[in-house]
């Protein structure tokens, strides 16, 4: 166990050797009445989990991280926490990287249009009690040397190369923890508007053409930007907006 002294988020880390998912493992801890702010990381997972019920590539070298939030917001806003984890991560890995960083909606966090950070909220509510988020931030940092599987090859990069130096875990999960706490903060005390401003400002593809995959067909139009409730707000031909709540945007190049 470490401990960031004092701190809202990250004042208890869990530090494992390999789990599941340290989703389970931080949602074990919420149950048992772990409070806000107690962190899991482990050096690699076996069943490592996505959004869209993918598999998520957990190797050794990377960040494998949840946290227990317990947060006092209006239901509403509870989407908008994923955009504060991606934008707390974005700026994080800016300034261990100095490169610029991307969010991609949701939650992608990118490099050169490679992913190097992804991001899976859950929430789990109880028909009479606390409702709390396990925030699961998963960070390729240094997985050079291991195998990447052949879906992701040419799609992925990981922060110690873009950054051209060695940077440990310790590191990336402070300058994480630290800015996520400030854009928790935020969202309790200013409601949605700064943390959508961060999001956008790091949105890659917004204005641009787009195609998301839905269970239900595809939406093709243009990504016009990102709603209050989290969603994307797509324009297709002749000017019908549709607001998306989950699905995958993949840009249309010309
Ligand atoms: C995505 O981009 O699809 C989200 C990936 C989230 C991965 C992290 S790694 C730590 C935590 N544990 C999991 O099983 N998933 C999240």
């Amino acid at each position: 166990e470490a401990r960031r002294a004092g701190a809202r988020l990250g004042h208890t880390v869990h530090w494992l050797a390999e789990v599941g998912s340290t989703n389970d493992v931080a949602r074990r801890l919420a149950e048992a009445g772990a409070p806000e702010g107690t962190v899991v990381v482990a050096d690699r997972q076996a069943a490592g989990r996505g959004r869209l019920r993918r598999a998520w590539w957990s190797p050794p070298g990377g960040l494998w991280m949840s946290l227990i939030l317990r947060p006092a917001l209006p239901p509403e806003h509870l989407p908008l926490l994923t955009l504060a984890a991606a934008a707390a991560v974005a700026e994080a890995a800016e300034g261990l990287a100095g490169r610029p960083v991307q969010v991609k909606w949701p939650n992608d966090v990118l490099i050169d249009d490679r992913k190097v950070a992804g991001i899976l909220l859950e929430t789990v509510s109880h028909p009479h009690g606390a409702e709390y988020v396990v925030a699961g931030i998963g960070v390729n940092l240094d997985v050079e040397g291991e195998p990447v599987p052949a879906e992701l090859a040419g799609r992925l990069t990981w922060l110690a190369r873009e950054a051209g130096r060695r940077v440990t875990r310790n590191e990336l999960a402070e300058a994480i923890l630290q800015r996520l706490e400030e854009r928790y903060a935020q969202l309790h005390q200013e409601g949605p508007g700064p943390v959508l401003a961060a999001w956008r400002s790091r949105a890659a593809w917004l204005g641009e053409p787009v195609r998301v995959a839905l269970p239900t067909g595809e939406v093709a139009g243009i990504a016009l930007d990102v709603a209050p409730d989290g969603s994307l707000v797509v324009e297709q031909a002749g000017g019908r907006r549709q607001r998306i709540l989950a699905g995958d945007v993949q840009r249309l190049r010309p």
